[in-house]
């Protein structure tokens, strides 16, 4: 009976040095599964718009801001792969791309207190486009 137990142990150890060797997210990479998630139920919902759902929208582009901004205080892991001189500015183009983000954001969160919807899906969209150009000028390849 006692050796019943022993087939768990690889099967345990496989599990254990998979949670500390094989999820990789980063801080940021974090932040931005957060973004995930706020940015994909506020896109749906900008869509098609519902007057009495407005303080939900904006909470979420609140908190979209608000991850927006504190990714900004975080580095790309991207970072380590350029060149030391060209460090500098690789950091200052990540943040100046997160803060126009973060603007875009404030414009959003206007437009959907005063309830101007299609200004709202433009910023969505505007939003998108930021995340792409992001993605590919600060995100590093996948293998
Ligand atoms: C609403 C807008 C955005 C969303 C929803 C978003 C979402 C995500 C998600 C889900 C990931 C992790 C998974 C993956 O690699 O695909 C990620 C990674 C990343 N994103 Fe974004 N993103 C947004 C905007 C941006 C912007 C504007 C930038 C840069 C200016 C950016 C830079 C990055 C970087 C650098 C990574 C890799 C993480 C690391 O290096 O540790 N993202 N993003």
């Amino acid at each position: 009976m006692k050796n019943s137990a022993l087939p768990i142990f690889p099967f345990l150890l496989c599990l254990l040095s998979f949670s500390m060797f094989g999820q990789a997210d980063t801080p940021l990479e974090k932040k931005m599964d957060q973004m995930k998630k706020a940015y994909k139920e506020l896109s749906k919902s900008i869509e098609k718009p519902v007057e009495s759902e407005k303080m939900r929208y904006q909470k979420l582009a609140e908190e979209l801001r608000d991850l927006m901004k504190e990714s900004g205080k975080l580095s790309p892991q991207k970072t380590e792969m350029i060149p030391a001189d060209q460090r500098g500015a690789f950091i200052e183009g990540y943040q100046k791309a997160i803060n126009q983000s973060v603007a875009t954001l404030e414009a959003l969160i206007q437009a959907i207190q005063t309830s101007n919807w299609s200004e709202a899906q433009k910023l969505m969209a505007l939003l998108k486009q930021h995340q792409k150009e992001g993605h590919q000028e600060y995100r590093a390849e996948r293998p």
